[in-house]
């Protein structure tokens, strides 16, 4: 199957090296399908240009989320994940035998390549732990001796349908397509509990999954990188605006 990424990203100092980084890991991923999908107005010319030049597989989208949305403090990124989801409902038909895999990648996470290996056998969604979320070294859904996820190993709120963070799981495009309502919900939604909105539409808990050796292996980090110190930005004549970094 083709493993199709989909990553919201945003202009700011550190985009391009998030977004480096990232292409050079899925540079080594067989088979991928990045779905890069900005949050702007317009695709902005130093991304177009990057993705040109990575020589990978991607679909370029774009959508602003409105300043009033992001000032009342609502999940990030929700709005571009939708527009993906859209877009592959648009372009492959529920009943063609397009195999894919379908993963929400953050543009400032760590993956390790065993991780794509690991969702390419996913039949509706598979699950496993990750990495520095909800406060701990690690989260992760529970797993019992035959294999069944029964909960989630977290503080945050565990009566969350699905206390997961969004690094954590993989959907099958089958799913997706069969379920063409679903998408992450806008509104009314607690801290959390995107993931639930978009995966209560889709499965139950029975049917995740588990990868990543029964969840005992992490291979997955929700970094958050540091904003660089720019305080010597505009004095003296310095920088340059018209290097890209
Ligand atoms: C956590 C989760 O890991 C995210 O998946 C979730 O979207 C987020 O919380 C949330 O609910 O707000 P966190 O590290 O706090 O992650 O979020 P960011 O990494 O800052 O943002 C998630 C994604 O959205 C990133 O790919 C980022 O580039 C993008 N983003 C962020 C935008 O597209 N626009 C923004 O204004 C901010
Ligand atoms: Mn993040």
């Amino acid at each position: 199957p083709t493993i199709h990424i989909i990553t919201p990203t945003y202009s700011r100092p550190v985009q391009k090296a998030e977004l480096t980084r990232l292409a050079n890991t899925f540079l080594h991923v067989p088979n991928l399908h990045w779905i890069l999908v900005e949050d702007s107005q317009r695709r902005t010319s130093l991304v177009t240009r990057f993705l040109r030049e990575t020589g990978l597989n991607y679909t370029h989208l774009n959508v602003e989320t409105p300043k009033n949305y992001k000032a009342r403090g609502n999940p990030r990124g929700t709005m571009q994940r939708n527009l993906a989801l859209r877009w592959l409902r648009e372009t492959f038909n529920a009943n063609s035998s397009q195999a894919g895999i379908v993963y929400f990648a953050d543009d400032d996470n760590a993956y390790s390549l065993e991780l794509f290996e690991e969702m390419r056998s996913t039949q509706k969604v598979s699950v496993w732990p990750v990495a520095f979320a909800g406060g701990l070294r690690y989260e992760s859904p529970k797993v019992n001796a035959a294999g069944k996820v029964y909960g989630w190993e977290v503080v945050f709120d565990p009566h969350r349908p699905f206390a997961i963070d969004m690094a954590g799981f993989a959907i099958n495009l089958r799913v997706i397509l069969f379920k063409p309502q679903a998408y992450f919900k806008l509104r009314g939604v607690k801290g959390g509990y995107q993931e639930s909105s978009l995966l209560q539409g889709l499965v139950t808990l029975n049917d995740l999954e588990p990868k990543a050796a029964n969840c005992t292996k992490i291979l997955v980090w929700h970094i958050r990188t540091e904003r660089p110190y720019l305080e010597n930005e505009g004095k003296k004549g310095f920088s340059d605006p018209n290097m890209e970094v």
